[in-house]
């Protein structure tokens, strides 16, 4: 196969390609550090997704926090990823018990999502007054337009985030609309846009 021309591989990267010149070690990014966080995290805002709430049993009962960067990984065998952040209560507890619920939330449930994302409420205060049970030994909050309980696959940190894949182990879908988030702010769907797709 051919190499890329200088040209693909600089539309490809944003960065100059290597030259004859630049020794055995060189890194693009050195010399151009790309886009910062702040620029980063307009890009990730636009980043429309469903809203969901992770939560795992702790040492001293149920922990839990609004997570919207969980996506599908795999049907067979039935994967999902969920990026959590570097230190968060909840992530802790899913490493030490090994397995975690993931709730899609309902467009009423912007209230519960704000809760338990509030960094300065306590687990309890996070889970007063929600109606639920234990699946395989995790909360699962009553009330969401879908939950899973997962085993933990596999979890590794990428920069400020961890990303955890757990394994589909149990699975309900209810019924309603998602609760969405995009441009920092909670929305609705307000109907399809288009035709079906492929
Ligand atoms: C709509 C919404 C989505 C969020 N998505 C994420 C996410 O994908 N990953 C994450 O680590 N934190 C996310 N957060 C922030 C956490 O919910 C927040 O940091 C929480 O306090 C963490 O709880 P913990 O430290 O008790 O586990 C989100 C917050 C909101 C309001």
């Amino acid at each position: 196969m051919n190499p890329p021309s200088p040209l693909v591989a600089e539309a490809a990267t944003g960065h100059r390609p290597a030259t004859a010149a630049d020794g055995p070690g060189w890194d693009p990014l050195d010399a151009e550090p790309g886009p910062d966080a702040a620029r980063c995290l307009g890009l990730y805002a636009k980043l429309a997704a469903g809203v969901t709430v992770v939560t795992a049993r702790g040492p001293d009962g149920p922990l839990g926090m609004t997570v919207s960067a969980v996506t599908s990984l795999s049907a067979r065998p039935p994967l999902l990823l969920a990026c959590l952040r570097n230190g968060s209560r909840t992530l802790t507890a899913i490493r030490g018990n090994g397995s975690f619920a993931v709730h899609l939330l309902r467009e009423e449930q912007s209230g519960l999502a704000a809760r338990f994302a509030d960094p300065a409420a306590t687990a309890a205060e996070r889970f007063a007054g929600a109606q639920g049970r234990q699946v395989l030994g995790v909360p699962v909050l009553s009330g969401a337009l879908a939950w899973t309980v997962c085993l933990l696959s596999d979890v590794r940190r990428y920069g400020d985030h961890h990303l955890v894949v757990g394994r589909v182990a149990a699975v309900h879908v209810g019924g309603g609309r998602p609760l969405l988030w995009h441009d920092r702010r909670f929305g609705t769907l307000t109907g399809a846009t288009g035709g079906e797709a492929g």
